[in-house]
């Protein structure tokens, strides 16, 4: 079987601080539908990594008394540890102070250098360093920079430009060739407005400091960090050299399905890098998802603002699988979210404890108590109720369903559709009551309630797999299944019946024991 290419990005985070749970938040989005696509047959490609240059990370260098390079190697772990411990699947980690990364930045602008898109000219502005954003004056609201109203400095630099201006009308034919491009709709409209409104030559060299890529033709001048930043999704294809290895991955994954960021950064991935990459002749990427901020208390969380959470301390008290859950299933992907520890509460107790976790416990135990831990034969359908046929009917559409909103990256809708399944086998042991079937010894049809809740939770345990992987991975075995994690055709896996005869089924430990709420 051939199987088909995902290529997914994260933005490549900032090493000026520790990850806070705004990035986790991109990151582990990104790694749900990583672990998805390889469940459909995909062959997929994850990638992260870290932005290292630029006057931000300089100076965070600086003022701790270390090079850039120390500074950036004593924070890459942390950034590879959170994402670790947050099960995070990415298959290729750049860090832009690699020698491939480099290689490829140079090889990018010889190219845009010969193909003449590139003129030596003088540059006057203000620029604000923790965004690394050039403003004109016109821009600036009250002085400060209109993104996240720090201090912006006034830079006078030669500098080499970008002929960005020459790219208007191509980029609109673009948006309107491929409606699909940006997302969500909202997006797309503010990006459209933008290009509409006329689009100025961007300077891309800086001179007065000397941390990032140096320029192969512009002795003193090295790379503006956004453009070495954005080249992070074609280097780590092997984009710029020469390896037969490297030019095949290039060729495999390029454009990539989705590039994921945050509203914030949606000009620089829809509009800058297209047309970096239309000057040197290579597609645009298919699809840049936005999605909105996390808020507490109604703010942008930040680290700026003294508000940003790192995830360990969340991790610690709710479990891994339970975190990715909360942010994917309570936060509209596409729009901003507030999140709170009430609300985290809430739905680890309801929709975890209560639903997921109790419908598996119950089951085991019973399986246990009634059955000896041994899987029935599935029954046939000669004898089946009316609630038999309605739960094999809505696991029998989910996998339609749940690869729609999927396809949408709709992960609250996609979680839900899994609940529905969850809930109604909930409601089915209570109907059936397998109990009172004991007490009466109606064996046959016990067994026959036994075996279709199990494998409602068997079909259940693969669509929540991409969101809480560990969950299901347990699950399964406690189902006396295999790896759910090698599972490549999850519509075929999850067939009704696929749990076989005589299979060892064991209740082990609450999955998501109760939290009692003493703040
Ligand atoms: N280094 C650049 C990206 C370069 S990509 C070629 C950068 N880094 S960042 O570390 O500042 O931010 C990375 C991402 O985290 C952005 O997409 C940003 O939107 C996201 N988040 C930061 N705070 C956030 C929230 N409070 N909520 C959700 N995401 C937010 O920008």
């Amino acid at each position: 079987m051939t199987r088909s290419p995902f290529y997914v990005t994260t933005p490549i985070y900032y090493v000026n601080a520790e990850p806070h749970l705004g990035t986790a938040y991109t990151t582990v989005a990104a790694d749900a539908i990583a672990r998805y696509r390889r469940m459909t047959g995909n062959d997929v490609l994850f990638l992260t990594g870290l932005d290292e240059h630029g006057q931000k990370i300089a100076q965070a260098a600086e003022e701790h008394g270390m090079s850039p390079q120390e500074w950036v190697d004593a924070i890459a772990p942390k950034f590879t540890d959170a994402w670790a411990m947050l099960d995070v699947s990415n298959d290729d980690f750049i860090r832009t102070t690699e020698p491939r990364h480099k290689r490829g930045v140079q090889a990018f602008w010889q190219k845009l250098h010969d193909e003449g898109w590139l003129y030596q000219g003088h540059y006057e502005g203000w620029y604000c360093v923790p965004d690394e954003t050039y403003w004109t004056a016109e821009q600036l609201e009250d002085g400060v920079c209109p993104q996240c109203g720090r201090e912006v400095q006034f830079i006078t630099e030669d500098n080499w430009f970008f002929k960005l201006s020459e790219f208007g009308d191509r980029l609109l034919a673009y948006y309107e060739a491929n409606p699909h491009f940006v997302q969500p709709e909202t997006r797309r409209n503010e990006v459209l407005s933008f290009v509409r409104g006329g689009l100025k030559d961007l300077s891309i060299s800086r001179t007065t400091f000397s941390w990032g890529v140096p320029i192969p033709f512009a002795e003193g001048h090295v790379t503006y960090v956004w453009i070495d930043a954005l080249l992070n999704y074609i280097t780590a294809l092997g984009y710029g050299s020469e390896d037969p290895a490297d030019v095949a991955r290039f060729e495999r994954y390029w454009p990539a399905d989705y590039h994921f960021v945050g509203k914030d950064i949606i000009r620089f991935h829809c509009v800058i890098w297209p047309a970096m990459l239309m000057a040197a002749g290579i597609e645009p990427p298919t699809t840049v998802f936005a999605h909105g901020f996390l808020l507490t208390k109604g703010e942008k969380m930040s680290k700026s603002k003294g508000n940003a959470q790192t995830p360990a301390s969340l991790v610690k008290r709710f479990g891994v699988d339970a975190y990715r859950y909360y942010f994917l299933r309570d936060v509209a992907f596409g729009q901003d979210g507030s999140i709170s520890m009430e609300g985290m509460v809430q739905r680890y107790n309801g929709d975890l404890a209560n639903d997921w976790g109790n419908l598996c416990s119950r089951l085991f135990n019973m399986t246990e108590k009634y059955l000896d831990g041994v899987a029935p034969a599935a029954p046939g359908t000669a004898a089946e109720t009316d609630e038999d046929a309605t739960m094999r009917a809505i696991a029998g559409k989910l996998p339609e369903t749940y690869e729609d909103h999927m396809s949408r990256l709709d992960y609250a809708a996609a979680l839900e559709s899994a609940w529905e399944l969850i809930k109604y086998a909930n409601r089915y042991i209570e109907n059936a009551a397998p109990w009172t079937l004991a007490k009466e010894g109606d064996t046959e049809r016990l067994a026959a309630v036994l075996y279709n809740a199990l494998e409602a939770v068997r079909i259940a345990a693969l669509f929540t797999a991409p969101v809480m992987p560990a969950t299901s991975a347990e699950i399964w075995r406690r189902l006396g299944l295999g790896e759910i994690a090698e599972v490549t055709d999850i519509a075929v896996a999850a067939g009704w019946g696929g749990l076989p005869q005589g299979s060892r089924v064991t209740k082990g430990d609450a999955l998501f024991p109760r939290i009692y709420d003493e703040e």
